[in-house]
């Protein structure tokens, strides 16, 4: 057993950074120094505030989408106000409309105000741009986390910034770098998954290929991204916005890394988490928005509120007793940019006031702005703050098609393969049914031409629903399909049923019964739940669909793994789509017919009971199946499907597992190195996967831990030596104070069944959060 009393004699200290208290990492750009120097306190005031479209739109306007120019003056010339966002009426716009619009916001921000300062202009375009009419909707970020392929992600991000540029926007609320650990949360499939590791790699990519390389001075094919939600979105209570009470050594080892990883790959903005942690809105933590972020992580973008977040500091968690006191606590504690996103005229009156009387200081102030004009110089909108769709390829253009075609059947995880009844022949004759089968909202998701995705069948008529792409390929007299439990209307949760006794009837003619089943779309508060089982009515289906006899294809399109073991001995295939875009339906029917050889492995841990949420990185005592022979002591660790987890149509062998040096201190790199061979029969790719276990800790250890992973394909036969390197720092964790370490003691590295033991010689400090 390690002693960390012992560390004070046997430490090593690297990479020990302690910063000072001042904020002076923020570039110092003349034009920007000139302008704030001759900026009024106003006029400072105001290029901290964000407001929504549609408090400067006309709506009156019965036509076409106008602005209304008393409106917009008020707005952006008498009170100065520095960004914009969203889109209104909660629609998709075509890149036209949009054009228009900023044009003319910005004619009036530049052309008709004393500094001529450009509006930052910014949308959550999360998966392509979401709010583009025609716009190529990518698979979301639990999606892409399924491909375990970062080099994906960095190209979906690539194109979206082409098309939120194309729309004349140079600013992405995305992507999310919170942690999908908890499958109650409505917003687990906007994340890259529950892995530290494996958010951090795809978020590293995604930061890349929105901004570019150079992001001191982003050009015109690349937007500015942003974090979100800084930091800790997660709860108790499973449900959106509600708090979560969390130790530092959990918040710091699980939550940060991800960030972390993000702002070093160069992310220019942040938006912080609208929750509350260990009591505190984060909106009002000072502690984590300057002295983490922008003073030990040396943030030097913007950090801006999720929506309304200031005044619910007042209004929702009653921490600031009004209005004045909520706008003072969270402007000191680090905000540079409030989302307001409606009564800014309020906002902007209160904040004056307290710059005034230095509750606000002048210092305070400046440094939120200087950070806005630096990302507005940055994104070099004082000379281009314009870009027209003509610029660029087309929003819908072949190749941003097949990249959302690849990355869809990269993603696709085939879960259960009894008998090896997938792949199926292109001849079989199919009945579809369930409620994911006909429309494209469970495929698109939340942020997909609306809020709520609920005009993705409209927007998105030009793609294919899992229906129509089986009749593609399996030919129209192939394939019935017969309407049984429906979404109805614009809510989430409504479900009908209808046609159950038709089920066995129609079955009879079918080789196969496709069930598509799982969720609608939805995001953030409407989608929270009280259970995690699959719905009723779907689970009254999979039992009518299973006395037919005939083998069922459970495909499952889900934001977040709902509870499916009463249904999983029924079928005997099971398919997760996840949401994977414009081309799931195509790259599903690939996927089942063998055209495509699944590679997707699960981004989570996919319960097998409510009560048992762990994450695969859970404690030792998670996992205890004992029974003394009088009681059985059930709860243990038994998820449906691991993370990680995945099949192929082909076989994958691990042979020759090895690791150097076998004892190691802080000035080492270690190398692991292993065999992955394809035994099988077709051509495939594989994730290797690289795990830790620390054996002993002076906090209880995890269970194991991703370290490392990379993804092959292998043709029939090959073989392929992959080595990773790692350090020990890649082993530390943090403890309850705030300080990382990596203790000394024995670890075993794991690759598939194979392991092997090494020994770290001393203690090693990294950094104290
Ligand atoms: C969401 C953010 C989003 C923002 C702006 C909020 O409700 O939490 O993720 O970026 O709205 O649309």
């Amino acid at each position: 057993m390690k002693n960390p009393l012992l560390f004070a004699i046997s430490i090593t200290l690297a990479l020990f950074s302690c910063k000072t208290q001042k904020n002076d990492d923020v570039p110092r750009i003349p034009e920007v120094e000139k302008l704030i120097s001759s900026m009024s306190i106003e006029e400072k005031v105001g290029q901290t505030i964000q407001i929504t479209l549609d408090v400067v739109i006309n709506k009156k306007s019965k036509h076409r989408i106008e602005l209304d120019t008393l409106k917009l003056n008020q707005a952006l010339l008498k009170y100065h106000v520095g960004s914009i966002l969203n889109t209104t009426q909660g629609r998709a716009l075509p890149v036209e409309t949009w054009n228009r619009l900023i044009k003319q916001i910005q004619n009036v921000a530049i052309d008709e105000s004393r500094l001529h300062v450009p509006i930052l202009y910014g949308v959550d375009a999360i998966h392509g741009a979401s709010y583009t009419k025609g716009a190529i909707l990518f698979p979301q970020q639990i999606a892409q986390a399924a491909t375990w392929n970062p080099v994906l992600a960095q190209r979906i991000n690539e194109v979206t910034a082409q098309q939120t540029r194309a729309s004349g926007i140079p600013w992405t609320f995305s992507p999310v770098m919170d942690l999908g650990s908890d499958p109650r949360w409505a917003r687990m499939w906007e994340t890259y998954g529950e892995d530290p590791y494996l958010a951090s790699k795809m978020g590293e990519s995604a930061v890349i290929g929105y901004q570019g390389v150079s992001r001191d001075n982003v050009d015109q094919h690349h937007v500015a991204a942003c974090l979100k939600h800084f930091f800790c979105y997660a709860s108790n209570s499973g449900k959106d916005r509600t708090p979560i009470e969390i130790s530092k050594s959990t918040l710091y080892d699980y939550y940060l890394p991800s960030f972390k990883a993000a702002i070093e790959k160069g992310a220019l903005s942040v938006m912080v988490n609208s929750g509350i942690v260990n009591s505190l809105p984060v909106h009002a933590n000072r502690d984590l928005l300057t002295n983490l972020l922008k003073q030990r992580m040396e943030f030097d973008g913007v950090v801006v509120t999720d929506w309304a977040d200031i005044e619910k500091i007042h209004t929702r968690d009653k921490v600031a007793v009004n209005h004045k006191e909520a706008v003072k606590m969270a402007f000191n504690a680090g905000i540079d940019l409030s989302m307001v996103p409606f009564d800014y005229v309020r906002y902007c009156k209160l904040l004056t006031e307290l710059v005034k009387s230095k509750e606000v200081s002048m210092e305070r102030l400046d440094d939120a702005v200087r950070r806005n004009l630096v990302l507005k110089h940055r994104l070099n909108l004082f000379n281009t703050p314009t870009t027209s769709f003509r610029e660029y390829p087309n929003i819908a253009s072949e190749s941003s098609k097949k990249l959302a075609y690849n990355t869809a059947s990269e993603a696709i995880t085939l879960l259960k393969n009894e008998g090896n009844i997938l792949p199926i022949s292109t001849e079989s004759k199919l009945l579809i049914l369930g409620p994911n089968a006909n429309t494209m909202r469970p495929l698109l998701g939340g942020w997909s031409y609306s809020w709520q995705g609920q005009n993705a069948d409209k927007e998105g008529a030009d793609y294919s629903t899992f229906l129509e792409a089986a009749v593609q390929i399996f030919g129209r007299n192939n394939v019935e399909y017969l309407p049984t439990v429906l979404y109805r209307g614009a809510k989430y949760f409504h479900e009908e049923s209808s046609n159950l006794s038709l089920v066995s009837k129609s079955a009879m003619k079918a080789d196969y019964i496709i069930l598509c089943l799982g969720e609608n779309s939805y995001t953030e508060k409407p989608g929270d739940l009280s259970e995690l089982d699959l719905s009723e009515k779907q689970q009254t289906l999979v039992d009518t669909a299973s006395k037919s006899g005939k083998p069922l294809i459970l495909v499952l399109s889900e934001g977040r793994p709902r509870i499916i073991r009463n249904i999983e001995p029924k079928v005997s295939a099971i398919v997760q789509t996840y949401i994977s875009g414009s081309y799931t339906a195509e790259a599903l029917m690939d996927v089942i017919t063998g055209k495509v050889n699944p590679s997707g492995k699960l981004p989570y841990t996919y319960p097998m009971h409510a009560n048992s949420l762990d994450v695969y990185y859970h404690k030792p005592s998670e996992e205890s199946k004992t029974t003394d022979g009088l009681y059985d002591y059930s709860g243990g660790f038994y998820p449906q499907y691991p993370f990680g987890y995945g099949l192929s149509y082909t076989t994958f062998e691990y042979r020759n597992l090895k690791v150097s040096p076998k004892s190691f201190s802080s000035k080492d790199t270690i190398t692991v190195s292993v065999e992955v061979k394809n035994i099988g029969s077709r051509k495939g790719k594989e994730v290797v996967q690289l795990y830790s276990s620390d054996c002993y800790a002076s906090l209880t250890p995890d269970v194991i831990r991703l370290r490392r992973f990379r993804k092959v394909q292998l043709n029939v036969g090959e073989t392929s030596e992959i080595s990773f390197v790692l350090t020990a720092k890649d082993l530390s964790f943090v403890l309850n104070n705030g300080q990382r370490i990596a203790e000394k003691g024995q670890f075993v590295f794991q690759i598939d069944a194979l392991n092997e033991k090494v020994e770290l010689t001393e203690d090693i400090l990294y950094e104290k959060f």
